[in-house]
């Protein structure tokens, strides 16, 4: 039985209620949620034969960062309740498993502490607040930070319904937005800026001199609006179906988006519903630089901290590399489109 298969479950063990809702849930019906990796199940491929794979190598780089996987780590809220270290474990464990991690803005920890803890980019709510948006992302900067992550797909946040507590009046204040000094400071200044623009891009890009790769892009047109506004990168997402329920699977937009970039040096990854090497090796075979991963990371961190992220991230990453070498593919390079059929 795979590691990965009952890791869910064991976490479940462990988890309050409320949090454990909170990590699965997706938004409305949960439609998105429910389907995500079953679209990546359905995609089929075509394997070449009589091609030297006696060495596979799954090392890559992603803007610039040297990985020895292309399997990375999506932002998530709340790792605090997964593990007392939270994201200082999480960026341990990924280290040690050659991935890095995206941290999320609402981060428990303080971003100095994961100054030497492994290579992240930092993800970005823009709050209605923008001074504040910029003092907490310079303070990711400062402590290390190579990229900052432009969350758009949420200029208002996702329905979630749940039939207890709501994990929001069961986890301390503290676990949450960490970087910001609040004092002083009103909850609307707080909420995140539903007035984005494609500008937003130029303005990150701009005050905190860090490439900008924007989250959350499903569709060629945006994709193609966000790279000509200066984004280094964009990462096709549903959010893991926590925003518009009935929002396309990743699985399904990835391609179209693919196309809409050929021919620029812009990277492009995806998450949602990534469970298996194989799923890994379609996305980048489909044209992702890099593929993220959500909810796992938060059951693994739950189990067994760093130790449990990079075996998780370790077991993906062999999965990868031995489809790999059944698809007569001993390289990142050589996932090509043509691996993939229709
Ligand atoms: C998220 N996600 C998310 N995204 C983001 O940009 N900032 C955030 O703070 C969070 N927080 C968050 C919390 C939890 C509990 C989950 C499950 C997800 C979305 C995340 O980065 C990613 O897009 C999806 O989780 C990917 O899908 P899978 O791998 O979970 O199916």
């Amino acid at each position: 039985m795979r590691w990965m298969d009952t890791l869910a479950h064991e976490a479940e063990q462990r988890l309050p209620a409320p949090v454990l809702t909170y990590f699965r849930q997706g938004a409305g019906a949960g439609l998105s949620a429910a389907e995500a990796e079953a679209h990546w199940d359905a995609l089929r491929l075509l394997p070449h034969v009589l091609r030297d794979v006696s060495v596979v190598s799954t090392r890559t780089s992603v803007l610039g960062s040297e990985v020895d996987t292309p399997v990375l780590v999506a932002p998530t809220t709340l790792q605090l309740a997964a593990h007392e270290e939270g994201e200082i474990a999480m960026l341990r464990g990924a280290a040690a498993a050659g991935s890095l991690v995206c941290v999320s803005s609402n981060a428990g920890v303080p971003f100095t502490s994961l100054a030497d803890s492994g290579p992240w980019w930092v993800q970005a709510y823009v709050l209605r607040d923008r001074q504040l948006t910029v003092e907490l992302l310079d303070r990711a900067r400062q402590a290390g930070a190579k990229a900052v992550v432009l969350t758009a797909d949420t200029p208002v946040v996702g329905q979630k319904y749940s039939a207890g507590p709501s994990v929001w009046e069961t986890v301390p204040p503290e676990h949450l937005l960490a970087n910001v000094d609040q004092q002083g400071v009103e909850a609307a200044q707080l909420e995140k800026a539903a007035d984005l623009t494609p500008a937003t891009i130029d303005w990150l890009r701009a005050t905190l001199g860090l490439p900008v790769v924007v989250k959350g892009v499903l569709r060629a047109d945006d994709a193609r609006e966000c790279v000509a506004a200066g984004a280094s990168a964009v990462w096709v997402s549903n959010h893991g179906g926590r925003q518009l329920d009935g929002a396309i699977a990743t699985a399904g937009a990835l391609r179209p988006v693919a196309d809409a970039l050929a021919g620029t040096d812009a990277e492009i990854y995806v998450d949602g519903g990534i469970r298996k090497g194989r799923h890994a090796l379609t996305a980048l075979a489909l044209g992702a630089t890099a593929v993220f991963v959500g909810r796992p990371t938060l059951w693994a961190l739950t189990v067994d901290g760093a130790a449990g992220v990079q075996r998780l991230l370790t077991e993906l990453t062999a999965e990868l590399a031995h489809a790999m070498a059944l698809a007569g593919t001993p390289d990142i390079p050589s996932l090509t489109r043509d691996l993939v059929s229709g």
